[in-house]
């Protein structure tokens, strides 16, 4: 797995969502690697990571993640999932979870998808291996960023998005769309998480995030005003700023 490796102090894992690349943190890496070990990789199939040989799923990308941070000789480590990142988040929390010393679960949801999602994914799927990631640029570049988007923003997501690979995009619908359902896992989560949301977010409405960190004990929610779907490039300072606090407590500790 191709990744970045940043500053020193506990370690802090962040995922990015689908079908980005590690680029979209670049925001938070500067101000959090002042006073943590910040690990950004590419997942497989996304940025310079090459796709699995065969399907993904959400249990193989963090077992891939475990590899990675036991390759880096980082045993226990925070984590902050993005959307598809928070999904792995929950496989990660499933397979490992006395590895996490804290997490940060950005604009995600624990349902699984209905069979109309499914569907959707797998036809999405196809399509890319046909022609290419062009279409998802298009139509998502402004579905992921919230109210009047900047044109640059804008911009940014469509390259990364078009430079994604076909194989990877398909492989990660795939997983998403065989992704179990982890809200029965929400009750039982005994690490210390941070529920981050996007007023703005048309992929996961605040409200499903206000729910989803109610039913975690202990978690503090985050709502970030003028936000959709991306607040990593969208509100880099707040999001910099509410990781930087949450992990805060790994330091003084
Ligand atoms: C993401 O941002 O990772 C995706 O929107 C997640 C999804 O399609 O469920």
């Amino acid at each position: 797995m191709d990744y970045d490796s940043t500053g020193n102090g506990p370690p802090v894992l962040l995922i990015h969502g689908f079908p980005l690349d590690r680029t979209i943190w670049s925001g938070q890496v500067a101000p959090l690697s002042r006073g943590f070990h910040v690990i950004s990789p590419d997942l497989p199939g996304h940025g310079r990571t090459p796709a699995f040989d065969g399907p993904a799923s959400m249990d193989r990308f963090a077992r891939g993640l475990f590899d990675l941070m036991d390759r880096l000789s980082l045993p226990r480590f925070s984590v902050a999932g993005h959307s598809m990142g928070g999904y792995i988040v929950f496989a990660m929390l499933r397979a490992r979870p006395e590895r996490l010393e804290r997490i940060a679960l950005v604009c995600t949801r624990a349902a699984a998808d209905s069979a109309e999602a499914r569907r959707a994914r797998e036809i999405n799927a196809a399509r890319v291996l046909a022609e290419g990631p062009g279409f998802l640029a298009e139509s998502m570049a402004e579905r992921v960023l919230g109210a009047n988007p900047e044109p640059a923003l804008a911009s940014r997501v469509r390259d990364i998005i078009r430079a994604a690979s076909p194989a990877g995009v398909a492989t990660a619908l795939r997983g998403m769309a065989a992704r179990p359902d982890s809200t029965p896992l929400l009750q039982s989560i005994r690490v210390p998480t941070l529920v981050v949301a996007g007023r703005e977010d048309k992929i996961v409405p605040v409200e499903e995030a206000r729910a989803m960190a109610a039913s975690i004990p202990g978690a503090r929610l985050q709502v970030l005003d003028g936000a959709g779907h991306i607040p990593m490039l969208e509100r880099p300072e707040d999001l910099a700023g509410g990781l930087t606090s949450w992990l805060r407590p790994v330091v003084t500790l």
